[in-house]
């Protein structure tokens, strides 16, 4: 058994888990996806009574499978982001409700996963750490600093927040893993994400050495997750990932001054606003216009690029075409993933 199998020992390989999307991913995809074998993670915001209705909500639909209430952690995870958030503030929520999993990304230094590593070891020494980072060296800083029990490599093509100098995870895993093991570091598992969004993206991930793949952009069209119509209806109609997707900072500009660390942008479907800014219209007036568009019904999501909302998706976006029951993504994937590699294996 694997040291990740060991600690998640419902779930079934290969090991498929939801990004914690914040105020998408909540308890309802999260439960849903670890009932289905997988690993759910709920992703924080801000307030902690919302995380904490979240858990309840992910803590009720797993009490009906009695072999995974009697666990001694809740078999979900809580993704944070450091840079919001204040650890005094999340400490007793997480000490409340002990996730399997406390994810960790976008800290405003390396340096602070250390500290938060320890104090939430602290409160839930049963919960496990996983930080999400997007390149070589960041990946060694945190497995010295903050001895994570898994690190996700994020590569490039991922949807929504990552490090704006990155690698598709087909050369990042690979090298990830030697210097690690080189550095003394080879006992920590890794994990895939970016652009990960089918079985043939599982199996190729796990070829590159992933111990278990997070996907973001397939589950926005899980029906559990939390998303505006208009938004999903434009991550369905979305084809041709590199076309129509782009990481830029400017989608953090769009409400108001970018409060995303430095070594941040995000990837998003290249929406109106981002046209205006390709075309010199200043950003002052996009950002007018955005925050005029947002206050409507559809929250300034369109389809046909029309919006002026930033939609977060990745590079696989095209191959996102309907909507499923997470179940059915999770079961999908790992079945289609199994045979794809058994077929390699012939
Ligand atoms: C809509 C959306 C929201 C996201 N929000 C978060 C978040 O709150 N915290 C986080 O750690 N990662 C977040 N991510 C990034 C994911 O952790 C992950 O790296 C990414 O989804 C993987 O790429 P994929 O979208 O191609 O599957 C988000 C991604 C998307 C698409």
């Amino acid at each position: 058994m694997t040291p990740l199998q060991q600690h998640l020992p419902w779930t079934e390989s290969p090991l498929i888990i939801n990004a914690p999307m914040a105020g998408f991913a909540g308890g309802a995809l999260a439960s849903a996806v670890t009932l289905a074998g997988g690993l759910g993670l709920i992703g924080g915001l801000f307030s902690m009574e919302d995380l904490k209705a979240q858990l309840q909500t992910a803590s009720s639909n797993i009490s009906s499978n009695t072999a995974l209430a009697s666990s001694k952690t809740l078999p979900v995870g809580v993704g944070l982001l450091p840079f919001v958030l204040e650890a005094d503030n999340v400490l007793p929520v997480i000490q409340e409700y002990k996730p399997v999993v406390v994810w960790l990304f976008a800290a405003k230094t390396l340096g602070d996963y250390g500290v938060w590593a320890a104090k939430l070891r602290a409160v839930s020494p049963e919960s496990k750490i996983w930080i999400q980072v997007g390149n070589i060296a960041a990946a060694l800083q945190v497995a010295k600093v903050a001895k994570p029990d898994a690190i996700c490599l994020q590569g490039a093509d991922a949807g929504g927040h990552g490090f704006e100098k990155g690698a598709g995870i087909i050369s990042l895993l690979p090298e990830a893993t030697d210097v690690l093991a080189e550095e003394g570091f080879g006992g920590i598992p890794l994990v895939a994400s970016g652009g990960i969004v089918d079985g043939r993206g599982v199996a190729a991930a796990l070829a590159l050495g992933a111990k278990g793949v997070v996907m973001g952009t397939r589950f926005l069209a899980a029906d559990e997750t939390s998303v505006h119509p208009k938004y999903r209806a434009a991550v369905l109609e979305a084809k041709d990932g590199g076309q129509v997707t782009k990481r830029s900072k400017l989608f953090d500009q769009l409400k108001g001054p970018n409060m995303w660390p430095e070594a941040y942008d995000g990837r998003s479907l290249v929406v109106q606003s981002h046209a205006d800014h390709v075309n010199g219209v200043n950003l002052e007036e996009i950002q007018r216009l955005h925050n005029e568009e947002i206050k409507g019904e559809d929250a300034g999501f369109a389809t046909g690029l029309k919006g002026r909302a930033a939609i977060w998706a990745g590079t696989g976006v095209g191959l996102v075409n309907k909507v499923e029951k997470a179940k059915d993504i999770v079961l999908g994937v790992r079945g289609d993933a199994r045979n794809i590699m058994s077929g390699i294996a012939k």
